[in-house]
Formats: structure tokens, C-alpha cells, sequence
């Protein structure tokens, strides 16, 4: 069965579970099957909103019994189409599992209900902190940053999502719940299974709760912008960073291409005043981390922001980057990494490559230097029919990276897997995937099956 006819019959099932006001269909579903940029649209069959981990379990099971396919939707914030109903599937959305458990202070850790958003989790105690931050974190929820691998601007320090996870409980297909929500820090007890499931784009189970370690909330915390010649000298000042400066949180690079759109379109105020074309923020904490910032710095201008205003203004021009490419169109949004010693070529060749098969696009890159992360964003000019992706997909390729550093192969990138993940290793996925979806009702246009 697919999605525009589900029967009344099967429509009253799912009322009976999760009550008749968390069944929607029609209008009401909207808002769940379309993406933030607006480049993935679909539509939903239902939008289904249970409220507790075994009306998750009920619900599956009864999609299973259809072969209805199921698309999870956490806080919708993705940005490769991994969420949305672009098939007709029915959306199981996860938000309102948002109970959030007393933090233990002992393990330093909380368990937080998939629709629990990153903000409230980073929130949970004064003194503690969440070692993913991304710029949508008051939107973006707990369950799907687990099923993305969330990455953001903190990896370097903290890792990415994978990282911070020291459990999870989740659904499986059949309507079973596997929970392993202890906490313990050593724990060799057979498959890592949340370890799998991080980074899974809810092809495998449905995340309902995460078990997540915390990380002291980093004190004192100073940021920089400093504005430099090009991508080359960024690279090298930040490498400088990570190995002289014991407290470094964040090394992220813009460029002004992307700070006058915003400027313009957006009325950001510009961190410096010269005209550099590109930029390089630092964040570090700890003792002795404004002066180990102004000495990298030098000669270079350079802004500094200690107080929550002033970093906050700084990190405005990075955080913001997302949404510049959207004020010049719907933007496709690549999310490549290349090994380090490839980073600058990535960074300053990627625009030629992009306009050989396409002169009139335009393009935004920023991103996540010290991770050798590069976010392309790109507003074509010619039809979006492959070309784009193509192009810079076939680059990263050739210097050794991968088409996807944080946000996931979803729908947007499903097509290129095959560049950089062999016959074998997809054949392997395959499998797994089947393990615990057999009847391949989760999310079956992301990832290879
Ligand atoms: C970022 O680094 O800002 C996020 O990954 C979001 C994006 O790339 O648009
Ligand atoms: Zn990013």
C-alpha cells in the first residue's frame, strides 16, 4: 500500500492508539512533508503523533501489517530530504516524546524522549552542557540528531552525535522495544546497537529515547573572528589552533560571499570592518584563552567577544551561513569532507567545479575547517538534474572524501553512494538492513536496500 489511500478502517486503528487528534491527514500534514530549505517536497498519507514509546510500538506494528511505508520525522530540520514524505508515506513524527529525565549528576548524563529538542537537553544543568551544537538546535530533537549522527560546530572537541550517546531505547518494525538506557560507560555486552542506529536515517528502527553523557559547560568561554587573505591561510591558522590552544572548542570558516548576502538580505552586521575575503572563528575556553586567540591572531583584524552578547553577535555570522544561499533561491545543500592535506583545494576549487556544468549558479561554502568539512551550497541557474551534485560529488571523490560529512545520503545523495562505498560494503548494508527491517517498511528511498 502506499500513501493518498489509507482506509478508513486502518485510519481508525491508528486513532484508537494515538488518539483521534494525532492522526492527521489532508492540510493538516502539510507542515511534515516539506523540508526547511524547501528543495524536498511530498506529500504524507497521515502524520501520525503518538505520545509514548508503546504507542510507537503499536503503530509500527500496524504499518507493518499494511506494508505501509513509514518515513520518522523528528524536528524536521534535515537538510537531505531523509525526512520527509516524498513517497506518500505516512510520517510518524516524534515530537511529542519530549519527557526529559532528571539529569544524574554522578554520570554526568540524561535520558531524554526522542522529541526532546538539543536546546533543552544543553539546558538541563547549569554547570553541564551538550557537546553537539548546531545552529537549529531549538528546533531539532534528540531522536533524529541520534539518527543523523548530528555533527555542528563542537566535533573537534566533543565528536559528533555517535559520541555522546551511552544508550538508547528504539522500536523495531515487528512493535518489539529494545532498551538499553544504563549509562554505563563500560559495558561489553555484545553489539552496540545505539552505536548502529547513530547515523541509521531511520532505515533500521525508530529511535524513542537516548541516553546521553554530558560535558562540563565550558567556562569562560572566548570567541574570535579573525579575517584572513583565503582558504589556505584559514587552514593553516587553524591547524595552528588545534595544536597550540589546550582549550579550542570551535574552528570554523566563511567567507564574505556569504557574509554580504546575509548583510543584504538579512541586515547582518558585518564582524570586521576590512575587507578580507575570508574569515576564521575560533572559540576556546579555560585558562588563558583570550590570550592564546589574540596571539594567533597577530597582525591580522581580528574581533574578540568574552561576554554571552558579544559571542553571540560573532557567532551570528557563522550560525546564519545556512540561510544565505536560500535568499538567492532554493539552494541544494552538499555536505562533503576531505581529508585534511585536501581541505584548501576542496575550499577554493569547488565554485569552478560547480559553474564548468553550470556558469550561472551560484555558490556559498562555509564550514567545519578542523573536521576538513566544507558545506557547498549551491542556488543553480540551469535545471537541478544531477549536474550539480555530479560535479562536486565526482571532486570529493577524486581527493579522497566523502559526499556526506554530517547531514546524511538521505534522499539527495542516495544516487552517488556508490562513489564512495563499495559494491561490498553496500551489499553489507543491505543486510543489516533487513536484520531489522525486513519487510523494508522504514524509510525506503534513503540509504541502499
Ligand atoms: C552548519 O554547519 O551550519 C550546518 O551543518 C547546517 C548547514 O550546513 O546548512
Ligand atoms: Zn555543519
Amino acid at each position: 500500500m502506499s500513501g493518498g489511500e489509507l482506509s478508513g478502517t486502518l485510519l481508525r486503528k491508528f486513532a484508537s492508539v494515538v488518539g483521534d487528534a494525532h492522526v492527521l491527514t489532508g492540510d493538516a500534514t502539510a507542515g511534515y512533508a516539506v523540508d526547511w530549505t524547501g528543495r524536498f517536497r511530498g506529500h504524507a498519507a497521515a502524520v501520525l503523533r503518538p505520545g509514548e514509546t508503546a504507542e510507537v510500538a503499536e503503530v509500527l506494528a500496524l504499518c507493518r501489517e499494511a506494508r505501509l511505508p513509514v518515513v520518522p520525522q523528528g524536528g524536521n530540520t534535515g537538510l537531505v530530504g531523509g525526512g520527509v514524505p516524498r513517497h506518500g508515506e505516512v510520517v510518524l513524527s516524534l515530537a511529542r516524546l519530549d519527557r526529559l529525565g532528571p539529569v544524574d549528576a554522578d554520570a554526568a548524563q540524561v535520558t531524554a524522549g526522542a522529541g526532546v529538542t538539543l536546546r533543552r537537553i544543553a539546558d538541563a544543568d547549569p554547570g553541564l552542557d551538550l557537546g553537539v551544537l548546531i545552529a537549529s538546535r531549538d528546533s531539532a530533537t534528540i531522536g533524529g540528531a541520534v539518527a543523523t549522527n548530528a555533527g555542528g560546530l563542537r566535533v573537534l572537541r566533543y565528536g559528533p552525535m555517535r559520541a555522546q550517546v551511552r544508550g538508547v531505547e528504539a522500536v523495531l518494525t515487528d512493535g518489539s522495544v529494545v532498551s538499553h538506557l544504563s549509562g554505563l560507560v563500560k559495558d561489553n555486552t555484545g553489539y552496540d546497537y545505539p552505536g548502529l542506529l547513530a547515523g541509521s536515517e531511520g532505515t533500521l528502527a525508530v529511535v524513542t529515547a537516548a541516553r546521553v553523557q554530558l560535558v562540563p559547560r565550558p567556562a569562560g568561554p572566548v570567541t574570535a573572528i579573525i579575517g584572513l587573505g583565503g582558504a589556505g591561510e584559514v587552514h593553516d591558522l587553524a591547524r595552528t589552533a588545534l595544536r597550540t590552544v589546550p582549550g579550542l572548542l570551535s574552528a570554523e570558516f566563511f567567507t564574505r560571499a556569504g557574509l554580504d548576502v546575509l548583510a543584504e538580505h538579512a541586515g547582518l552586521a558585518p564582524p570586521l570592518h576590512d575587507p578580507v575575503p575570508a574569515f576564521l572563528l575560533l572559540e576556546a575556553a579555560g585558562p588563558g584563552a583570550d590570550e592564546n586567540l589574540a596571539g594567533l591572531a597577530g597582525d591580522h583584524p581580528v574581533a574578540v567577544g568574552t561576554t554571552a552578547a558579544d559571542r553571540a553577535r560573532l557567532w551570528a555570522s557563522r550560525e546564519r551561513h545556512p540561510e544565505a544561499a536560500g535568499f538567492l533561491g532554493v539552494p541544494l545543500k552538499l555536505d562533503v569532507s576531505v581529508p585534511a592535506a585536501h581541505w584548501v583545494r576542496l575550499a577554493t576549487e569547488v565554485g569552478e567545479v560547480v559553474r564548468a556544468v553550470d556558469p550561472g549558479a551560484r555558490v556559498i561554502v562555509y564550514g567545519h575547517v578542523a573536521d576538513g568539512n566544507l558545506h557547498v551550497n549551491v542556488v543553480p541557474a540551469a535545471e537541478a538534474d544531477g549536474r550539480h551534485e555530479g560535479a562536486v560529488f565526482g571532486f570529493v571523490a577524486s581527493l579522497g572524501g566523502s559526499i556526506s560529512a554530517e547531514h546524511g545520503i538521505g534522499a539527495l545523495k542516495a544516487h552517488w553512494l556508490p562513489l564512495i562505498r563499495s559494491a561490498e560494503e553496500r551489499a553489507l548494508f543491505a543486510r543489516i538492513r533487513a536484520a531489522f527491517d525486513p519487510d523494508g517498511i522504514l524509510n525506503p528511498h534513503v540509504l541502499p536496500r
